[in-house]
């Protein structure tokens, strides 16, 4: 009885990866593993003001040293990032992806990068993630097991995981993108990515029997952002974005990302679809500048916190006040 799942309730881009590598630390997880759909998502966090870590296959959590670094057979992996990831953070003897997991070919991404729908309409992130789903789905994609950079790095990951669970280890699944991406949940459809991104869905793609499932982390982003087109309630024009200062834009594709105000109603059927046991609230200094660096909570934030739990049913444990990997608040 040992999994944590960290889950998005919006559109993403909420520091999952940060949230989900702080858990990792604090549970001194034996397994961290990415969940989602592939590599169209981009986690990031910062050690320090000048190093930044990244990723798109490998769950971020791997900063967490002692664990074993994972991605789960739901999630399609494209070998090229897999070993830019592998190289850069020197992570070739602790990283495996399932051998029953997709693989991403160069010519799913260019199917892709010339598809009108998905550019122009749906605005996909064009990383080859869903052309490589389809083909999945018509049984005509080729596995880790069967591509010869990836053979070895391979693993039964499903098996791994519920072993480790067994034995009472801590494991992390790091989930992407976020609740109303899902393909099949998000009322959005067409705006939305190629597969579900919910608490269940996650335990799907790596496998997980839900009796080890312990601790739902659903992240929520005190501003949340969309990127790509779709309905957002409570929108801020450019303008009011740039008033603010808040502007970002997105890992993968460099785009600025549309922002707004939480609605609660969309964050209760988050947690209707996620069954939250905590949550972590992130981006706090978008929402009060006045917390960012503080070792407190203001009293803004904290009126934010009472709506978010009203509305997820569940607590809020972790508060990111800032930029910095050492920008979050536990709250005990
Ligand atoms: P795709 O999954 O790359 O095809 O993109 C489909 C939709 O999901 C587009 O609106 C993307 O902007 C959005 N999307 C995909 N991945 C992410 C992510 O990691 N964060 C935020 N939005 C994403
Ligand atoms: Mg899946």
């Amino acid at each position: 009885m040992a999994a944590t799942v960290i889950v998005d309730a919006l559109w993403g881009d909420s520091g999952k990866g940060k949230v989900a590598a702080w858990y990792a630390g604090k549970l001194d997880a034996s397994y961290v593993v990415r969940a989602g759909t592939g590599t169209n998502a981009g986690h990031s966090l910062y050690l320090s003001e000048n190093e930044l870590v990244k990723t798109r296959q490998l769950p971020l959590s791997f900063i967490h040293k002692k664990a074993q670094v994972r991605v789960g057979s739901g999630v399609v992996v494209d070998p090229k990032i897999f070993h830019e990831e592998l190289a850069t953070y020197h992570l070739e003897k602790r990283a495996k992806v399932d051998f029953r997991c997709a693989v991403i070919e160069p010519k799913f991404i260019e199917m892709e990068q010339h598809n009108a729908h998905l550019k122009e309409t749906v605005g996909s992130t064009a990383s080859g993630t869903g052309q490589t789903r389809a083909a999945f789905i018509l049984r005509t994609a080729l596995q880790a097991q069967d591509w010869p950079d990836l053979a070895k790095y391979t693993a039964d990951v499903a098996q791994e995981l519920n072993e480790a669970c067994s034995r009472g280890e801590e494991v992390i699944i790091e989930g992407s993108q976020g609740t109303f991406l899902s393909l099949a949940l998000s009322p959005d459809y067409p705006f939305v990515t190629s597969d579900n991104v919910t608490t269940a869905a996650s335990i799907d793609d790596v496998g997980l029997d839900w009796r080890h499932l312990k601790r739902v982390v659903m992240v929520v982003k005190a501003l949340p952002s969309r990127v790509g087109a779709g309905p957002m309630p409570n929108e801020m024009t450019e303008t009011e974005v740039h008033q603010l200062g808040i502007e970002e834009y997105g890992t993968v594709t460099g785009r600025l990302r549309r922002k707004g105000h939480l609605d609660f109603d969309l964050l209760k059927y988050a947690a209707m679809l996620n069954g939250p046991t905590e949550i972590a609230l992130t981006f706090a200094d978008h929402f009060d500048p006045e917390i960012i660096g503080s070792p407190n909570l203001t009293p803004k934030v904290k009126a934010l916190i009472k709506k978010v739990e009203a509305a997820c049913g569940a607590p809020v444990r972790l508060v990111e006040t800032g930029k910095l990997y050492s920008n979050l608040i536990e709250i005990k």
